[in-house]
């Protein structure tokens, strides 16, 4: 099982990788990574369990965040209380978007990023995302809201940026009024 210790940290510099695309057949390796990473997430995200082993919650990690430099990510999004769906998506890219841009009103966050950070980080408010499923099958999501950004974070991540480049500290909510707020 996996732990907050295995996940790297901003300050290391394989963070900024950009990962390679992945060969099918998945190796065994890469689907146990992945079982791991599905367990990790709903684990976080459920009370008893992340107070238990001491886990940050999170919705999403991507695989260069154990430092493994391949594009797939994770992402548990739980839509109701107890009630997750679940999403592996290999090779994502993002073949349309919305013009129009969201933002987390809170602030976005990052199991790799372990101090707040403050500021707007626009995105599309609604992505379609191709990639490919376990089983190297072609598969298309559509996402809105919460679980676009999700997926749009998370393709950072693939391509070596984290979500606190899209911010100017010194004008962490600039152009504010230009997005919705989520
Ligand atoms: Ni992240």
């Amino acid at each position: 099982m996996l732990r907050m210790k295995d996940i790297i940290d901003e300050k290391d510099k394989r963070l900024r990788t950009v990962s390679k695309e992945v060969l099918f057949p998945l190796s065994e390796k890469d689907k146990e990574t992945i079982g791991l990473m599905i367990e990790f997430l709903r684990n976080s995200q459920i009370p008893e369990l992340s107070e238990k082993y001491d886990l940050r919650p999170g919705m999403g990690l991507s695989a260069i965040q154990l430092g493994i430099a391949k594009r797939y990510f994770v992402v548990v999004d739980e839509i109701e209380e107890g009630k997750f769906e679940t999403y592996v998506i290999i090779n994502p890219k993002i073949i349309s978007n919305s013009m129009e841009k969201i933002y987390v009103e809170l602030g976005e966050g990052c199991l790799s990023v372990n101090r707040e950070v403050d500021g707007i980080v626009p995105r599309y408010a609604r992505v379609t995302v191709e990639g490919y499923d376990l089983e190297g099958r072609k598969i298309q999501v559509r996402a809105r809201e919460e679980l676009a950004i999700c997926f749009q974070h998370e393709i950072d991540h693939l391509n070596g940026i984290l979500f606190i480049d899209h911010i100017d500290p010194k004008n962490p909510f600039k152009d504010k009024e230009l997005y919705r707020a989520i």
